[in-house]
């Protein structure tokens, strides 16, 4: 996207109705392709900054209030409410022909203050559902959709189940209460769940779709899912997990949305153009992976310009969002717009030497334990097992990679994994990385937990910087347990372009 597109932001912020000002290419584009294209909207910006409201007005037809619906930024004590800031987000939205997302009606941050441990079980679940009825009628007609349920799933508790205050004084059933109380406020509008760190295939979003399996089955109104997609571009899914992830939601009828999309990218060590380069890279895949699912409907950003995003303020500043802090389009807009095309990144040659193991276990070696190339058990060509293994770091290596890695970059990386003597433990692929003088530096490319019952993919994507000229860079698959034999199959680093 070219700058010159952005000019003239001047008087955009009256907003006036229906076509009063120009579409731009990102909004254009998204109607094209026949989704929604959407923003977290910042009401304090959205008020004081004319700005933002004009490229706001211009570019996205979807919105999320941030933080102005959710329900302690709504309630100022029991049934009293302060509606003011939450209806000029949705009245400004309606006045530029935006849809908006209400979010989020439960979730265990920023409830009102008075919603306390103290409260009993009927008292907090009485009060959860005044809320719901109280804010679905008040925005009853203007809102498209809401999170209903934000986050509720955590897979490192015992129950599965994030243990906030509702699970505790509750049970799971809050969840199931939830949807329920609000189709019945507002028979019109869709219910979404919403998570974090579900977009991927793995562990907590098995543990979602069966969650929300379960949940439909016993007739539980739930319209949609968002896969929130809170990203770094040192580390992201590939399109295809997406992609295969979305379908199975799909499957269960659900609708798709990429909710609170963000790519930070200083976890990549590199100059600003390279980063941001790669960040245009990581959102071009999210993108184009919600376009080519008949199934995703919407991708909304948590933010657009990183003047105003929520990772400033909650950590360590960063660059995540699609325009500059000036609202100038960087990179990024190039690859949401090659994303809305249905571009996926393309993927290079194979950088690593006998990936495939065609030529034996010529280029590879065992970092701990013996390697053995034979036919691959289930699958079709050679498999590299290590066997005799005595420590989770013993696993095969390619080393000298780093002459075709030398110029770094984003790159996709896959190769299958199957276990012998166990029946699940986790497999990690690295890139280990030596830079002048310095410990070399491990960046996980991908992991998963493999079976002995069959072969699994590890997939991801990778953004590859240097904080000093590297001098060395090895390939590492390792991770199970001693004593568990490891087989690898299909080795796979490419470099990832724009087209
Ligand atoms: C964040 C907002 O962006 C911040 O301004 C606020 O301080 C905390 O909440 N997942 C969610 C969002 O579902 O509601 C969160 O928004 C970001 C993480």
């Amino acid at each position: 996207m070219r700058p010159s597109g952005m000019g003239g932001t001047g008087g955009g912020g009256g907003g006036g109705a229906g076509g009063a000002l120009p579409l731009g290419d990102l909004r254009k584009a998204a109607a094209a392709a026949g989704k929604r294209l959407g923003t977290a909207v910042d009401g304090v910006a959205l008020r004081d900054d004319p700005s933002y409201a004009a490229l706001l007005a211009r570019e996205f037809d979807y919105v999320t209030p941030e933080n102005a619906t959710k329900w302690g930024p709504l309630a100022l004590g029991p049934g009293i409410y302060d509606w003011a800031p939450a209806d000029a987000i949705v009245d400004a939205a309606a006045a530029h022909a935006q849809a908006v997302k209400g979010h989020a009606l439960v979730w265990h941050q920023q409830t009102p203050s008075w919603v306390t441990d103290a409260m009993s079980a009927d008292e907090l679940g009485a009060a959860l559902k005044a809320h719901i009825e109280a804010t679905l009628a008040h925005f009853r007609g203007r809102m498209r959709a809401w999170d209903v349920v934000n986050e509720a799933v955590d897979t490192s508790t015992a129950s599965g189940y994030r243990e906030s205050l509702f699970w505790q004084k509750l049970g799971p059933r809050y969840i199931e209460d939830a949807f329920r109380w609000a189709r019945a406020a507002d028979p019109d509008v869709l219910l979404f769940y919403n998570d974090f760190g579900i977009e991927r295939l793995g562990a907590k979003s098995d543990a979602t779709y069966a969650m929300l399996r379960d949940l439909l089955a016993n007739g539980t109104p739930i319209d949609g899912i968002g896969f929130q997609s809170h990203l770094s571009i040192h580390r992201y899914p590939a399109d295809d997990d997406l992609r295969a992830n979305f379908r199975r939601f799909a499957e269960l009828g659900l609708r798709v949305n990429v909710s609170e999309v963000d790519a930070r990218t200083l976890l990549m060590p590199a100059t600003q153009d390279t980063r941001w380069q790669a960040q245009r890279i990581a959102f071009q895949q999210v993108v184009g992976a919600c376009v080519l699912e008949p199934a995703c409907e919407a991708i909304t950003f948590w933010g657009f310009t990183d003047r105003y995003s929520w990772i400033n303020a909650d950590g360590d500043p960063d660059d995540p969002l699609p325009f500059d802090r000036s609202y100038m389009p960087k990179p990024a807009t190039d690859g949401i717009l090659d994303g809305l095309a249905g571009l996926l990144p393309k993927r290079g040659d194979n950088l690593p030497r006998n990936g495939d193991f065609a030529a034996g276990a010529d280029d590879w070696a065992a970092s701990g334990g013996v390697l053995a190339v034979e036919a691959a058990d289930g699958r079709a060509g050679s498999a590299a097992c290590v066997s005799g293994r005595t420590d989770t770091r013993h696993g095969l290596t390619q080393a000298a990679l780093l002459e075709p890695l030398s110029a770094g970059g984003p790159l996709f990386f896959a190769a299958w994994a199957r276990l012998r003597g166990a029946p699940s433990a986790p497999v990690i692929a690295e890139l280990i990385v030596t830079e002048s003088a310095a410990e070399p530096r491990l960046l996980n490319v991908a992991s998963r937990v493999a079976a002995d019952t069959g072969w699994i993919q590890l997939a991801g994507y990778v953004s590859l910087g240097f904080a000093a000229t590297p001098t060395a860079i090895d390939l590492q698959i390792s991770g199970p347990p001693a004593g568990v034999d490891l087989c690898v199959a299909g080795v796979e680093l490419r470099p990832l372009s724009a087209r």
